[in-house]
């Protein structure tokens, strides 16, 4: 058999079948549908609710107490705001930095403690505990909180580590107690005693200053820092006015407010140990009888902290008539 009588052979075999058979082309118009097969177009489903609230999730506002300098009241007041906006049903989460101390975390285990011992039910926060006791730890827990609580207390240690300027980076709020020293000032700013002069810019501020700087943050969020004079006496003595003029001086430079907090009260010091605050002698009355003045004192300087929770600013705003009205 030669070439040619192979490739004649071939070319009989007869052609596989085609599988799909072969579109007209051009496709042939489709006849209208006569009127009656017209719908009613279909009604539309509704929105789903995924689809109506906005993406990002909400972001609890981080309270961070924090000063350079023990002992100026940084617990004390942060138990007091963390109590009061648990009162006010807010969501809070609470954290200690100090973890030396934990002063904070001891405290909300007494008031569990104290709700055993008198069968009463106090509001109170969910604890933070950190284990690995580092900044991405921190950074991490602060996340998780910010999705589930309104607000997180923070209380940051009376010295300077990674972690406490890890809190004090993350914060929506700063509070720094001081007291009516010139000690408690270094931090915040030197003043010269003879002229009363600003000389520099104390370490504290200037930490605080670094942390705001614009190019920490791809956007520079609004940082609200106040400075809270605690432990002030009802007769401001001529050193109390001295400090108060020293701070009016450094605020502008340093960029922080200056607020009235707690004034010097025994029953702050009795009260915290079994972690209660005035407003759980309602519910425990035999621990004694709520003080007005103290009861305004601490919502006036929760008002001066300008938080956004719209039920801690009813709650401070109307006065409550069912008070008793002896003064311990
Ligand atoms: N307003 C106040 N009145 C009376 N005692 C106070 C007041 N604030 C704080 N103290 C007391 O001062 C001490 C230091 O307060 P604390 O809150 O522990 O400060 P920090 O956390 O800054 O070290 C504690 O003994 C506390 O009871
Ligand atoms: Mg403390």
């Amino acid at each position: 058999m030669g070439l040619f009588d192979r490739f004649k052979r071939r070319k009989a075999l007869p052609l596989p079948p085609a599988s799909v058979p072969a579109e007209p082309w051009p496709p042939e118009p489709v006849a209208a549908f006569p009127d009656y097969y017209q719908f009613e177009p279909e009604p539309q489903a509704e929105q789903p609710a995924w689809m109506k609230y906005p993406v990002t999730p909400p972001k609890g506002h981080i309270i961070v107490f924090a000063n350079e300098k023990g002992g100026v009241g940084k617990s004390t007041s942060a138990f007091h705001t963390c109590i009061s906006l648990c009162n006010a049903g807010e969501r809070v989460s609470a954290l200690d930095v100090d973890l030396r101390q934990l002063t904070l975390h001891r405290a909300l285990w007494a008031r569990q403690e104290s709700e055993r011992e008198y069968n009463v039910k106090l509001a109170g926060p969910d604890q933070i505990m950190l284990v690995q006791q580092n900044e991405n730890e921190l950074e991490e827990k602060l996340r998780m909180a910010r999705i589930h609580s309104s607000f997180i207390i923070i209380d940051v240690g009376g010295h300077d580590s990674p972690i406490a300027r890890k809190a004090i980076f993350m914060a929506d709020t700063i509070v720094t107690p001081v007291n009516d020293s010139f000690i408690d000032l270094d931090m915040l700013g030197r003043i010269d005693p003879r002229t009363g002069e600003l000389k520099t810019l104390g370490n504290f501020a200037r930490l605080v200053e670094h942390l705001k700087e614009p190019g920490m943050f791809l956007q520079p969020k609004a940082l609200d820092w106040v400075v809270m004079q605690n432990r002030s006496r009802n007769f401001a003595t001529k050193n109390e006015k001295k400090v108060m003029e020293a701070l009016e001086k450094i605020a502008p430079i340093a960029g922080f407010r200056l607020v009235p907090g707690l004034r010097e009260r025994v029953t702050y010091r009795e009260l915290f140990p079994m972690g209660l605050t005035l407003f759980d002698l309602d519910a425990i009355p035999e621990l004694g009888r709520l003080q007005p003045k103290a009861r305004d004192e601490i919502w006036a300087m929760l008002r001066a902290l300008n938080l956004p929770s719209a039920a801690l600013n009813r709650a401070i705003a109307i006065p409550d008539e069912t008070a008793s009205v002896a003064e311990k």
